[in-house]
């Protein structure tokens, strides 16, 4: 009989898990990988992997996260991945002269975690927290942001400003949660309006996270000269959908600084200031 015919018979009468064995048997065979189901032993915020993340064992990171979620300060309380790049960044940027920024703060998930996972107090830096603390600023907004929240309040049957998006109000949680760290400085405004009361001369950790492309590019602009070397950026939408302007506008920032960002499976970018 001829292979293709084989092929043919095989397809009709064998059952769909055969087919795959036979197929992964055969690629093995040809010397190639084959791809293995695995079980995910972490399965979260778009990513699923398996045994690689010795993290989720690391106590110091459990304690910090636990807090956070035990204070309500998250958005979505499972993106341990996208924290765990956080703490990392954080702690490199530790062995560096610079205060810390964080521009897209809301209630303060993530630099609550990276506070308390580097005692950050015993540093002596400071850390900018800086938000509206009420959503977006509908002057910063291009077309297709705008577009995209007027028809997200309008979906939802939101009574909100549709500028405040999927946000609440949090200024005040903010400042109770951040009580109990003397180096927080909390900065109330619109990015670009308030980027002048970040006092910092370097800046040794920078996130960025708010959504919205004008006000991103315009805090990496304004932020980048004063980076220490080695310093870490990190961009939280960089190339997650819904995003691709973000991710078009970084990318153009990173060439004129002549660098290049990390894509991350996580969706983040990473750049270090060389
Ligand atoms: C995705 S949330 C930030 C989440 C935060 N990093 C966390 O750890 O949970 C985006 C934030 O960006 C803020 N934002 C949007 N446009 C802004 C602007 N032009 N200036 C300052 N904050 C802005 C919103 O108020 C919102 O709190």
């Amino acid at each position: 009989m001829k292979l293709g015919k084989l092929k043919a018979l095989a397809k009709e009468r064998l059952p769909g898990k055969w087919i795959f064995f036979l197929n992964v048997l055969r690629t093995l065979a040809k010397g190639h990988s084959a791809f293995i189901p695995f079980k995910a032993t972490y399965n979260e915020d778009g990513l699923a992997c398996s045994k690689n993340t010795p993290f989720l064992e690391d106590a110091r990171f459990v304690a910090a996260y636990g807090n956070a979620v035990g204070k309500h300060l998250y958005v979505d309380a499972n993106v341990r991945w996208r924290c765990h790049v956080a703490c990392w960044a954080g702690s490199m940027a530790m062995q560096l002269e610079g205060d810390f920024v964080e521009c897209g703060v809301n209630k303060g998930f993530l630099s609550h975690i990276l506070m308390d996972y580097l005692d950050f107090d015993r540093s002596g830096r400071l850390f900018y927290l800086v938000d509206t603390y009420q959503g977006f600023d509908g002057r910063y907004l291009s077309a297709t942001e705008r577009s995209r929240l007027v028809d997200y309040a309008s979906a939802t049957e939101s009574d909100k400003p549709w500028e405040m998006g999927m946000y609440e109000p949090c200024y005040e949680a903010v400042v109770n949660a951040f009580a109990g760290f003397k180096g927080a400085r909390i900065v109330k405004g619109a990015v670009p309006d308030v980027l002048p009361e970040v006092q910092a001369e370097k800046i040794a950790y920078l996130s960025i996270d708010m959504n919205c492309v004008a006000p991103e590019i315009a805090a990496i602009e304004h932020f980048w000269p004063k980076m220490a070397q080695g310093g870490v950026v990190l961009l939280d939408d960089y190339a997650w959908p819904g995003h691709e302007e973000q991710l078009a506008a970084m990318d153009a920032f990173a060439q004129r600084a002549g660098t290049k960002i990390l894509c991350l499976p996580t969706g983040q970018g990473l750049l270090i200031k060389h």
